[in-house]
């Protein structure tokens, strides 16, 4: 059950957006916040103070009252119902990279800022997507499966054979952050890199060899073609049965921005076909359902969206969220406002 906060309910926002710096000593005033109950333990005292909190539970329907700042896991999905609920909000911090559970044009229609957490789980996400693609070129799910069967009787030289690395072409579809930082551990493995992205990558192309292709050839030429780009309205289901048929057999797929990106019954069909070597996916379009003909697939490793799972990169996108937080409602620009 949600705890109502006890300031007085603010009905528009003229008189929150002249309250005092929520932690001012010299206040004496707490603002109204909901926070992400599940964040709670990945805060300090400091991320908080100054705020009167009512932990929100993802369980929890989003209420309406009068919070001016609100700090959601991705999983919320606010839309312009949810935000007229909330007529004193100021600012939606997602503790999330992604942040296609918002409608922005609906918050800013509303006046609400939209903020989410960039470059904290660069890394942990990239390590994970690495971890897919190991996983999928040298079968480590089958393997692990086939131990603990008790099925295993032994060395064999034709034993579940993968696919070697170097050499071979990665494709990103995405070259942000993240997708820069996936292509950068590819260099030590030995491999090209193709990327497409809607603006060219100088420094990453210099620093890796990476090129810049279209979408038709970089289907084509991928033999490990790994997603991140948010999905955007024209990028939904991007990876489609018609693509998949161009893509080289037994490719890759790795999939560890959102699931939206990918036709699941598409690349399930892949898989069963034999086309797809593997897919490696971390994301599903209906989190937390997974379409069931992937679940029987053949050579599918399938994570429950650990991209960002490490503690301390966790502790860092709710800190980086409670202060977008506290800057908005300082009347000061948020370190990391979406675009
Ligand atoms: C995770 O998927 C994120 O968007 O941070």
């Amino acid at each position: 059950m949600l705890a109502e906060p006890t300031a007085e309910a603010g009905t528009h926002k003229g008189p929150v957006l002249a309250a005092p710096v929520p932690g001012s000593q010299t206040s004496g005033v707490s603002l109204p916040v909901l926070v992400a109950a599940e964040v709670r333990s990945l805060l300090t005292p400091a991320d908080v103070s100054g705020l009167e909190v009512t932990w929100l539970a993802a369980s929890e329907a989003t209420p309406r009252g009068p919070w001016v700042a609100l700090a959601p896991l991705l999983t919320r999905r606010l839309g312009a119902a949810e935000l007229a609920g909330l007529p004193a909000l100021r600012i939606v911090a997602n503790v999330a990279v992604g942040y296609d559970n918002v409608d922005v044009a609906a918050a800013r229609a509303c006046g609400v800022v939209v903020t989410n957490t960039p470059g904290v789980l660069t890394e942990a996400t990239a390590d994970l997507t690495w971890a897919l693609i190991l996983a999928c070129a040298r079968r480590l799910a089958e393997g692990a499966a086939l131990v603990r069967s008790g099925g295993w009787t032994g060395w064999h030289p034709e034993q579940l054979l993968g696919l070697d690395l170097a050499g071979r072409t990665l494709g990103l579809l995405g070259a942000g952050r993240i997708g820069q930082a996936v292509g950068r551990r590819a260099v030590p493995f030995g491999m090209r890199i193709r990327y497409v992205s809607r603006t060219a990558k100088p420094e990453f192309e210099a620093a890796t060899g990476a090129v810049r292709t279209d979408l038709a050839q970089l289907f084509a030429g991928a033999d490990v073609l790994s997603l991140h780009t948010p999905a955007a309205p024209e990028l939904q289901r991007v990876v489609d049965a018609a693509r998949l048929a161009t893509m080289r057999p037994g490719a890759i797929l790795v999939n560890t921005a959102r699931g939206d990106l990918v036709d699941e019954g598409a690349v399930a069909a892949a898989l069963q076909s034999g086309r797809l070597g593997a897919a490696g996916l971390d994301v599903y379009a209906a989190e937390p359902r997974i379409d069931a003909a992937l679940l029987a697939a053949p050579r599918a490793v399938l994570l429950p969206h650990l991209g960002s799972a490490t503690e301390a990169t966790r502790r860092r996108m709710a800190a980086l969220a409670l202060a977008n937080l506290r800057a908005v409602l300082a009347g000061e620009p948020p370190p990391t406002p979406v675009a």
